[in-house]
């Protein structure tokens, strides 16, 4: 999972493609790349490590040329230093990639028996090679690229040029998702809309298969079966200027500020707040007799199809499976017919979720995505979207994208519930009440945020956290372990809370904080027998509850935080607030990259 960019221009282009490349740091940051095209040979400058080092090694040693190609990259094969990092090339073309060819090996043992030496442990370097064999063979570059594609397996956006040709860039896309921007007599491609959006406003995607001949006339784009199509162009609604830190110090903690704004945009544009109803966009789908719904996503957006569970379940009377996308995919499920899938992804573009939409897609059934990027592959091949308005999410920690998701999922828990004849009025106002107050308390619930930052430090001096939680609590707990996890690389697990006698109570003693996570609801009770075990061992219990939960049970905890008292059924989304805040301050007490963290990146278009 990496960033491509690639220009054909009218004069210098690195500074075009640095900042395309900046646009695409959140995709990878383990090494950034540039190829141009002087006195037309191919020269190339690779730094390790991220963007900032690129920019530095060609501020040293400028590159100039009108024709480019970058790359930032997230390590598939090869550890993370200049050789691995693309562009790879030789003397006749460069190449970078994102994806992962499965055929590598087998490629690679053959150019090497032909007598051509790859200097990388990458995948991708194969592929500069293969083309230059059949350069070599005597085909013309648009030949040679097609006979090198041919014999990739796995998936690939690859941009490609070609020694002493300005004006020639070949660009072609099998499983990894790649734009190509229009200009004025200039052309550009990229992973996505945002990396060409101060470059070009319309945009084509390429679709599966798709090899695309680029000049700094147009683009003229081939299919799998090698027939020339014409794909649509459309205009890019993104802005050029990649929003700002705001004053604040990571994105991350800007992010998790701007949840009271953005889940009240996403609520304005599905609630009508005079009459206190739901109203989605016209949906084809017919939630009245839709037999069972199926829900895969990763990591975060994972957790968000777990709450959404619980509440098509418990409100909406609907049989739902949820499932990690990249385990659902292989599982080969039986799905009934007319049955509806949601997929859930912030970027759109997670490998193993679009695989899990192609798998539903086979199986007949219906796909709703809920996408926070509209012009995103997932949200392109779904029969409807439910958009997050989330605005970009840089730092990799997912915040906002999660709430709004799940804000998203409130509603539509709502309408299902409605369809199906399983909610009273009564109570259906009560929970639409409960989500237009929503944007106010996640407000006040920002006001814990001095307090939460004392907290922190307790567990930055931790080994290892556990959190534990019970219904929709038990997700937000997962949720909470894996923020600590990916930003502050403390071992983190999250628990249902009743499982813990089953095993993990073994871990419990004095250096291990328990954050246990328990609203004032049917299940608090029990919750709270849980968290009386841990404490009979030594446990230290920060306890996140909300005021009737604090005025009950606060005193058996080491630490109480009392958050404002709301419906239960908004409570998740309240309670995701605390967990996102105390990862991020630990994190700044331990000193990490947090908008960044080591070995991730924010979109996964790999398996
Ligand atoms: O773009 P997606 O929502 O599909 O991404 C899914 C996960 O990769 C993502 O939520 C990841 O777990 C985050 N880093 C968590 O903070």
């Amino acid at each position: 999972m990496c960033g491509i960019v690639g220009i054909i221009g009218k004069e210098g282009v690195v500074g075009h493609l640095l900042e395309a490349l900046r646009r695409l740091e959140y995709r990878g940051y383990d090494s950034a790349g540039i190829a141009t095209l002087n006195d037309n040979r191919i020269e190339r400058r690779r730094a390790e490590g991220k963007l900032s080092n690129l920019v530095k090694l060609l501020e040293k040693d400028p590159l100039p040329g009108s024709i480019g190609i970058g790359h930032t990259r997230w390590a598939t094969h090869g550890v993370p230093n200049e050789v691995n990092a693309h562009p790879h090339a030789t003397d006749k073309v460069a190449v970078v990639h994102n994806g992962i060819i499965e055929n590598f090996q087998v490629l690679r043992d053959e150019l090497v028996a032909a007598g051509y030496k790859l200097a990388s442990e990458t995948d991708t370097e194969v592929v500069a090679h293969l083309i230059t064999k059949f350069l070599d063979d005597g085909l013309l570059p648009e030949e040679a690229t097609t006979a090198a594609l041919k014999q990739l397996e796995g998936a690939f956006a690859l941009g490609i040029i070609f020694a002493g040709e300005y004006d020639l860039m070949i660009a072609a896309r099998q499983g990894s998702p790649l734009a190509v921007g229009f200009g004025d007599g200039e052309m550009f491609i990229g992973s996505d809309a945002m990396a060409l959006a101060p470059l070009s406003e319309n945009i084509t995607y390429l679709e599966e298969g798709d090899c695309a001949v680029i000049t700094s006339a147009g683009v003229t784009v081939k299919d799998v079966e090698g027939q020339y199509v014409v794909r649509s162009v459309q205009e890019t609604a993104l802005s050029g200027a990649l929003t700002g830190k705001a004053g604040y110090k990571h994105f991350m903690l800007k992010e998790i500020y701007e949840q009271p704004q953005v889940i009240g945009d996403t609520l304005h544009s599905f609630v009508n707040l005079s009459e206190k109803t739901i109203t989605l966009p016209e949906l084809p789908i017919d939630f009245n007799t839709v037999p069972k719904i199926t829900i895969a996503a990763c990591g975060t957006a994972y957790y968000a199809g777990l709450i959404a569970k619980y509440w098509f379940e418990k409100i909406a009377r609907v049989s739902v499976e949820v499932d990690i996308a990249s385990e659902f995919r292989y599982r080969e499920l039986v799905m009934p017919k007319g049955g509806l899938a949601i997929l859930i992804s912030q970027s759109g573009e997670t490998a193993d979720t679009l695989a899990a939409l192609r798998y539903c897609r086979e199986q007949g059934q219906k796909i709703l995505s809920i996408i926070n990027v509209p012009e995103s592959t997932i949200a392109r091949e779904s029969d409807a979207v439910l958009p997050t308005y989330a605005g970009p999410e840089i730092g990799v920690a997912s915040t906002k994208a999660f709430t709004t998701q799940l804000t998203v999922l409130a509603t539509l828990t709502i309408v299902l519930a409605r369809a199906r004849g399983a909610i009273e009025v009564e109570r259906e106002s009560e929970l639409v009440e409960a989500l237009i107050e929503l944007p106010a308390r996640v407000a006040d619930v920002l006001n814990h945020d001095e307090r939460l930052k004392e907290l922190a430090v307790e567990l930055a001096a931790a080994q290892d956290v556990l959190f534990l939680g019970r219904g929709t609590s038990y997700p937000i707990a997962l949720e909470g372990a894996l923020k600590l996890k990916e930003i502050s690389y403390i071992h983190a697990e999250g628990y249902a809370a009743g499982e813990m006698k089953h095993g993990p109570i073994a871990l419990i003693d004095d250096g291990v904080p328990v954050i246990v996570i328990a609203p004032f609801d049917s299940l608090m009770e029990k919750t709270f027998s849980n968290m009386q075990e841990v404490i009979a061992r030594g446990g230290r219990v920060i306890f996140l509850t909300d005021e009737e939960g604090a005025r009950r049970l606060g005193n058996y905890a080491t630490h109480t935080i009392a958050l404002p008292q709301v419906d239960p059924f908004v409570a998740p989304i309240l309670h995701a607030i605390p967990v996102q805040l105390l990862a991020y301050h630990t994190a700044v007490i331990k000193n990490t990259d947090i908008d960044q963290p080591r070995n991730l990146a924010k979109s996964v278009t790999v398996e």
